[in-house]
Parts: C-alpha cells; structure tokens; sequence
C-alpha cells in the first residue's frame, strides 16, 4: 500500500509546481514563520584550506532516524548546524513523532495546516510517511537517512529494546532468539517491530511480508527515488564526506564526537550474522542495495579524494577532541556532573557520554558543550528557543496510554 502511495507522487508533479508557488509566495510576503537570527560565534577558528566553492549550502532537510545506526551522532550535527544558522526545526511536542505509529503532520509543534510554516530541518523520530512529510516540509528539501547491517543492528536493538519488545521479552538471552527467532516473535504483538526488519519499518513498510525479491526491489526502488542520499552507519566518515559534498556544507559542520554509545559488546559469531540476515531478510536486501549504492558515490566522488576527505575529517575530530574532550574515551553517565550533557540511560547496558574540559573559555565551552550535547537536551533547548513560554505544550496529543517506547 505504501509502495503505492510512494509511487503516485510521480503524477503529483504537478501539486508540486503549485506548492513551490505557494511557498514562494509565503516567503515573498515575509511571513516566514519564526526565523531567526541568534548567532553563536565561536572564537574556535574552523579549518579554512578547501577552495571556494561554487554550490550553495543546502538549509531544507528531512533527516530518517533509523534505530541503532548511529542516528543520534547526525542528530547531534543537525541540531548544531540548525541552532548555529538560526534554522527553525519541525519539532515533536516530545522527542518522537508519535512513533511507531506512521507520521503525521498534526504532530509537528505548531504546524497548522492550511498555512504552511516553513521549516527547515525535520529529524526526530518517526515511521516515515512520505505524504504528510511533504505537507510539512519544503518541496526543495533535501532527503536522507542512515543503514547498518541488520546483524548488528539486531543485536544493538536486542540490548536496548529489551524489557520493551515482547519477543525480546519472552527469550532468556540473544543466543536463545537467534537461534529460533519465530519461536519468541508474534507479528503485530508489543513493540515488536523492533526485534525484526526494523529498518523496512521504519521506512513505513510492513515488516512482516514474507520476503520476495520483487517485494524489496520494489521497496528499495520507491526509497531510492525519495531519499537524495542514504548512508552506511559502518563507513561513518565517508558518509560524512558525501553528506557534506551534497549539502554543501564545511568540515566543521560534519565533524561530531559518537554519541548514544553503549559499552563494548561481544561480537557476533558467523553464524549469529548469517541466522540474522536471513531472519531481517527485507532489511539485508535493503542494505546490500543501497551497499551498492554508496559506494557508487564514492567512486563518482573520486576514492582518493575521499581517502584525503577522510584524513581531513579524522585530523579535525582529533584536534576537536583534545580542545574539548576531558578524556579521550567516552565516560559513564554517573561520571558526567552536568545534567545539560549526561546521556540518557535506557536498555541492559550502559549508554556512554562525553565530559569537557574544565579550563576552557567561554566561547570554546559552548562550542564543545554543543557537540556533545545528547539529543533529548539539545531538542530541549530548540524548543525552548522557537516557543518562549511553552505556549504549544501539546499535552492533549502525545500523552496517548502505551503508545510511547523507547526513543
Ligand atoms: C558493499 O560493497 C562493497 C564494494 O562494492 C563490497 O566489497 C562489499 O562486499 C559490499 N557489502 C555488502 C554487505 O554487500
Ligand atoms: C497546555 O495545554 C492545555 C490544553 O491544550 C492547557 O489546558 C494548559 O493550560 C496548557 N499548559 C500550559 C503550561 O501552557
């Protein structure tokens, strides 16, 4: 049904035409909703050595968190690249859209349809929908999102959602679930579109169809034509690179510290990765297709021009790190004195964070407070910002019994 929804936007064209009209009328007549210019000017100089370029930044974007990809570190990026050019954020009444229910446009803060605020960043949570994303959203905005191997990420999500999911529930450890999947999983009982193709959900998609290679081409095919781009949480760096090639962006706004991490686990064995792929099988093709297409762009974008982008990017983290960084590994949350940066602890293991120095000036502390701020204090601040006064407290939307899980 998604599929053919996705698929009707190509005869949409034409509403297209008449909204960038609109929009372009809005914003000709200056009501461009909330903008504002609150400058944060840091006394750090950022790294000045590319030429100039020709391309205009990009500053209309629809970012899908994905679960356990690494989505909280680009949030982070996000909200700083936000906050420090004054964009205004399509923000949740808390920190999700809803999810897991499909995205809606009623649950943007202060979205009131029929006169479009336009915003500029979309990024918290949701199952994404492409029609009411579009009410909401830009028609020029730029679309991406992040993949990792569905192996991996079930064990991530096994460790984080499990006093949640009712599979996860049920078993007594992860090797018991890999071994007999089908055994804990009933579809559609609690929470559990986390414990299979979480990534085919996420995207809106029914997780529970029986895998055929039709189906996930055709799933795949609908998400290519949506998303600009789509990265791999396993080539962090590189996606960063193509991530600011095509937004136009400069290093600093790409450089970001890992946030939302949890304690070292074990790796999986073989044949745990092997009964893994094969039980997310939709996600596995999802992720094998757009493998393909990734690095594709690398090879458009020049592999060694992408292997001194990289350096680049590991050189200024480094530089970053011992600026602001009172250690350069992640600490425990006890450790973190400051409530602004201490990470949420949720799941079996312990979500790690970062401590600053205490030595710094002001403008570099907040620089370095920034980048290691967790996602749920930043959205506070943004929020703080676009609604003085908490005048759009949503109260009667999101406090739907039961619905809200996880992060
Ligand atoms: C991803 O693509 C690379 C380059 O083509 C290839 O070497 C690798 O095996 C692929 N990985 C997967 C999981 O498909
Ligand atoms: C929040 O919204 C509800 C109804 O929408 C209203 O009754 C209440 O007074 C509001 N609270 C604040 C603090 O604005």
């Amino acid at each position: 049904m998604r599929l053919l929804q996705m698929c009707r936007i190509h005869v949409l064209g034409l509403g297209l035409v008449v909204i960038m009209a609109v929009g372009l009328t809005i914003q000709l007549l200056g009501i461009h909703f909330l903008k504002r210019t609150h400058q944060n000017i840091s006394v750090v100089q950022p790294v000045s050595s590319s030429p100039p370029r020709t391309c205009h930044p990009k500053q209309h974007i629809v970012f899908l968190k994905t679960h356990k990809t690494a989505g909280s570190t680009i949030l982070n990026v996000l909200h700083r690249y936000g906050d420090r050019n004054g964009l205004v954020f399509a923000l949740p009444f808390k920190y999700q859209f809803n999810y897991p229910n499909l995205f809606h446009s009623r649950r943007v803060k202060g979205f009131t349809a029929p006169i479009r605020p336009m915003y500029d960043i979309l990024c918290h949570h949701m199952r994404f929908n492409l029609p009411e994303v579009r009410k909401v959203m830009p028609p020029d905005s730029f679309y991406f999102t992040i993949l990792r191997d569905p192996a991996t990420m079930a064990e991530s999500s096994f460790s984080y959602y499990r006093s949640v999911s009712s599979a996860f529930k049920k078993c007594p450890s992860f090797q018991a679930f890999i071994a007999n999947p089908t055994r804990y999983y009933k579809p559609g009982e609690r929470s559990n579109h986390y414990a299979r193709n979480l990534l085919w959900f996420d995207l809106g998609f029914n997780p529970d169809a029986p895998f055929t290679e039709p189906l996930a081409r055709a799933g795949s095919r609908a998400m290519e034509k949506t998303f600009n781009l789509v990265l791999l949480a396993e080539h962090f760096d590189e996606s960063m690179i193509l991530l600011k090639e095509e937004l136009c962006w400069e290093l600093d706004d790409v450089v970001s510290f890992k946030l939302n991490i949890r304690a070292a686990s074990k790796p999986l064995e073989r044949s745990e990765v092997e009964r893994l792929r094969a039980w997310n099988a939709l996600d596995w093709y999802l992720y094998r297709y757009f493998n393909r297409t990734f690095w594709d762009k690398v090879q458009k974008f020049g592999v060694t021009r992408m292997a001194n982008e990289v350096k680049k990017l590991k050189e200024r983290k480094q530089q970053l790190a011992e600026m602001c960084l009172a250690s350069s590994e992640p600490v425990k949350a006890e450790d973190i004195k400051d409530e602004a940066i201490k990470p949420f602890q949720f799941g079996q293991d312990k979500i790690m964070g970062w401590a600053i120095r205490k030595d710094l000036r002001p403008n570099d502390r907040s620089r370095c407070v920034q980048m290691v701020t967790p996602e749920l204090q930043y959205k506070d601040l943004l929020d703080a910002r676009q609604f003085p006064g908490g005048s759009w407290n949503g109260s009667d939307l999101e406090l739907t019994p039961g619905k809200i899980v996880g992060r």
